[in-house]
């Protein structure tokens, strides 16, 4: 039978942000020269959080506090931000990424000048271009005229979201401006983070990220790093070739659970099931193998989706091709030889759905602690 076609160049475009894209831009923001603030700066205030965050706040520049600290927002009004985003996210600063339009303190805390922002737009752009966030909240008049390109003010702006590269941006009131203002603008903020809260629920990826891997025995590496995040009910898809490793991926993912017994690939039997016990409380790991698939009802009879009800962990190799009676939750892991390279391998990494939303950092995090992969 004729299994769907792999296309390598279907693949989402990667998006592990690498390490040295960070610092190739931190180390060229904190030695810039190309305005008059950065001879009044003690420190340049770069940014900072959760690198790929799904939400990112975009303030003005730093205060005096701020460019003491080389930290955005530590000030009063970064402990209105905080406390506004425990209130209204349930959220830290380390699960978003808090950046400023200019990287400088503008003296006595002017706003900063047309030519100040020019020269500086750059780092904010690359930023958000790194962090790729669903939701952009800007805060204050500067930063939301920047990104929407327009001179109204916030007071037009605020109070609806606007499309903003792959997400949404939301405009409110500058934390200082509320602290000054008091309880009818701070309750719009409060509106304001509701809503983004929203629009960050509503929009559930996907997400890919890609690595590499140099030999079968750093696959399943990778794939047991990645059994360390999956939990009861999440559905593993392994999509490549014949030959691409999915097999070895399905051996290092059964190691990563605890699976007892080895893992051996179900060709025959279409599911096999394992005992496990994995960090992430999996008790049962189902492994299955589409490649002999006829007939969609085949798959159906499998019955995966009642397993993971039952608090499973499927991995379907093949997954692709049963992808429209599994659900639309899954880790899609397409796996790709490098041409002219026997061994080595690129693994996309796609979370979709809801189940898989909110989870790119957890799964970065899993990629890129595997000693024997290396990420870009
Ligand atoms: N105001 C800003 O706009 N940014 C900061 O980092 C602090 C105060």
């Amino acid at each position: 039978m004729q299994r769907p076609r792999y296309d390598p160049l279907s693949v989402p475009v990667p998006v592990v942000r690498s390490t040295s894209a960070w610092e190739t831009l931190r180390s060229e923001a904190l030695s810039c020269t190309r305005c008059p603030l950065a001879r009044g700066r003690t420190q340049v205030v770069f940014g900072v959080g959760d690198p790929s965050a799904d939400l990112m706040f975009v303030g003005e520049g730093p205060g005096r506090e701020e460019d003491l600290a080389g930290e955005p927002f530590v000030g009063r009004s970064g402990q209105l931000l905080d406390r506004l985003l425990a209130e209204e996210l349930g959220i830290d600063r380390s699960r978003c990424y808090i950046a400023n339009v200019v990287k400088c303190r503008p003296p006595e805390n002017r706003d900063p000048a047309p030519d100040e922002i020019e020269a500086c737009r750059r780092y904010l752009e690359a930023q958000i271009d790194l962090v790729d966030p669903v939701v952009v909240v800007t805060l204050g008049n500067v930063a939301a005229r920047l990104l929407l390109g327009t001179t109204a003010g916030i007071k037009a702006l605020r109070g609806r979201a606007y499309p903003y590269r792959r997400g949404h941006l939301v405009p409110t009131y500058h934390p200082a401006f509320a602290l000054r203002s008091g309880g009818q603008v701070v309750a719009e903020m409060r509106a304001d983070l509701v809503r983004a809260k929203h629009l960050l629920g509503a929009s559930p990826g996907p997400w890919t990220l890609r690595v590499e891997s140099d030999s079968p025995a750093a696959t399943r590496a990778l794939a047991a790093g990645l059994a360390q995040v999956v939990r009861p009910g999440d559905l593993v898809l392994a999509v490549g070739g014949l030959g691409a490793g999915k097999t070895v991926f399905a051996q290092g993912f059964g190691e990563g659970l605890g699976a007892r017994g080895p893992v051996t690939s179900p060709t025959f039997t279409l599911l096999r099931q394992y005992p496990c016990r994995s960090a992430g409380g999996v008790e049962l790991f189902a492994h299955a193998d589409l490649y002999r698939l006829d007939r969609l009802v085949e798959v159906v009879d499998l019955a995966i989706p009642e397993l993971l009800a039952e608090g499973a962990v499927a991995l379907v190799e093949w997954g692709d091709a049963g992808a429209p009676v599994l659900g639309d939750s899954a880790l899609e892991v397409v796996l790709a030889p490098v041409p002219g390279q026997l061994d080595r391998r690129t693994l996309a990494v796609s979370g979709r759905g809801p189940a898989w939303s909110g989870r790119r950092a957890e799964v970065e995090a899993a990629l890129g602690g595997s000693r024997s992969g290396t990420t870009r």
